[in-house]
């Protein structure tokens, strides 16, 4: 699966680990940063969103602090759902039920076991289409 992923500084080492872990068997392309040093979260959902909602990838990851940034960035970009998580069930029912394409979540909200268990559960779970797609499509 071809994967783009970002983070501001707070989720940078959150990032590496799932890239060595969870995201290995994927082609994932990275849009940074790779630093500490400060940078403002929409200019790194931006990119991710915009390959996402171009078909350059199938899905997007984002991680900020919260998590909440990001997705609220994210969101602005046609055709981008995306759904911050912090535990598999939302990211389970946020493929199964919304057909999320963008992954959030907070790497000061959540550790680096929870963020794997989350991806792995929301990279598997197929959206359920049906009443669903009339509701997604209600969003567009
Ligand atoms: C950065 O300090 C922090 O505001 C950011 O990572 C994120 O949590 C924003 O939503």
């Amino acid at each position: 699966m071809k994967i783009a992923i970002g983070c501001d500084h707070a989720g940078v080492d959150l990032k590496r680990a799932l890239i060595d872990s969870v995201l290995k068997e994927h082609e994932v392309i990275d849009m940074g940063t790779n630093s500490k040093e400060s940078v403002d979260y929409p200019d790194i959902a931006k990119p991710v969103a915009h390959a996402v909602a171009a078909g350059d990838v199938e899905y997007g990851i984002l991680i900020c602090g919260t998590g909440i940034g990001m997705a609220m960035a994210a969101g602005k970009v046609k055709g981008i759902r995306a759904a911050r998580c912090s535990e598999p069930y939302s990211a389970e029912m946020s493929r199964r039920h919304n057909d999320a394409n963008i992954l959030c979540f907070g790497a000061r909200v959540i550790g680096t076991g929870m963020a794997e268990k989350i991806v792995e559960k929301w990279l598997s779970t197929p959206f359920e289409g049906g009443r669903h797609a009339r509701r997604v499509g209600k969003i567009e």
